[in-house]
């Protein structure tokens, strides 16, 4: 089996991370899920706490047959300078697959190199490829023609962002971020986004303009896991890009609200909207499993 790793949306094709979705909603609709990763061992190495994405992996390899051992790095020898090429050499040999959450993007790079499993990035300051996925899995399931949505994003062009202008660039949806000036995702990333995938990517400074007749509105919190030095500045900037009633009485009133989790009253998304009938966050939270599943069949299983 050829060996792939999952570091970024663009790692794959369209028709693979469709066939990837695809797998997670027939998965879903299962009365009795099939033991496919029956004697695969999974590593969670996670530098930040994480609720989701670690349990929902875990419960995925458990749920189909599998096991896992969580790994937070601080009780690593990583965590005494052992160097990332050696962990990534050592894991390999003991495991089937690693879930990688780092601060620096370059790391799980690094150690999908030396690696000769599948690395999986379980987010980074740049990416958070396993959240758009399953993200796209919860707006399709909504009923939402992808192909002809309009998906607005309200705060931060962050790693969450940033995953999903990669996605709305093989989906083809159009894909409307609103943040503050410099808060921009990464220009190099939209440069390639538009000129290598034609991505209907538009940036704003006006929320109002986002959200206007859009089918799905997506925010994300303001400060960031490793930014928390910026806490105080970012909240000064940000108070304009909260996701409320008044806002989302603009897009279409089929639209549907996303967040990843963990949410920030008040701050990003207001009580109202998270826990209102537009809401889909706690099924978004519920898909990150069903999606981890199907992934880790494509990349253990069929791949
Ligand atoms: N959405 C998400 O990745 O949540 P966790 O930080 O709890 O994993
Ligand atoms: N942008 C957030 C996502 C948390 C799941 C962070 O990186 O902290």
């Amino acid at each position: 089996m050829k060996l792939r790793h999952f570091l970024r949306v663009w790692d794959f094709s369209k028709d693979e991370a469709q066939n990837v979705i695809e797998r997670a909603l027939e998965l879903k609709s299962l009365q009795t899920l099939p033991k496919t990763l029956d004697g695969k061992i999974l590593g969670l190495l996670f530098e930040k706490p994480s609720t989701r994405t670690r349990v929902s992996f875990e419960s995925a390899m458990l749920r189909l047959g599998g096991q896992s051992i969580y790994l937070p790095s601080r009780e690593l020898q990583l965590s005494r300078g052992e160097p990332v090429k050696d962990t990534a050499r050592v894991l390999s040999s003991y495991l089937d697959a690693v879930v990688l959450r780092t601060y620096s993007h370059d790391t799980v790079e690094e150690f999908a190199r030396y690696s000769t499993i599948p690395v999986i990035n379980g987010l980074t300051d740049k990416h958070h490829p396993c959240q758009a996925l399953s993200d796209v899995m919860t707006v399709i399931e909504s009923g939402i023609d992808l192909g002809k949505a309009k998906i607005a994003w309200i705060g931060d062009g962050n790693n969450v962002c940033q995953s999903w202008l990669e996605a709305s660039a093989l989906f083809e949806f159009e894909f409307v971020i609103a943040c503050p000036e410099g808060y921009e995702p990464d220009a190099e990333l939209v440069k390639e986004a538009k000129e290598k995938y034609h991505a209907k990517v538009i940036i704003t400074h006006d929320p109002e303009e986002a959200v206007r007749d859009a089918d799905a509105v997506n925010t994300d919190v303001w400060v960031s896991m490793g930014q928390e030095k910026e806490a105080e500045d970012r909240k000064k900037v940000f108070g304009k890009y909260q996701v409320n009633q008044e806002l989302l009485k603009l897009a279409k009133p089929t639209a549907v609200v996303l967040h990843c989790l963990p949410a920030h009253r008040g701050e990003e998304i207001t009580e109202e909207v998270l826990e209102g009938s537009q809401s889909v966050v706690w099924r978004q939270a519920e898909n990150k499993m069903w999606l981890h599943m199907a992934l880790l069949e494509f990349l253990l299983v069929k791949s």
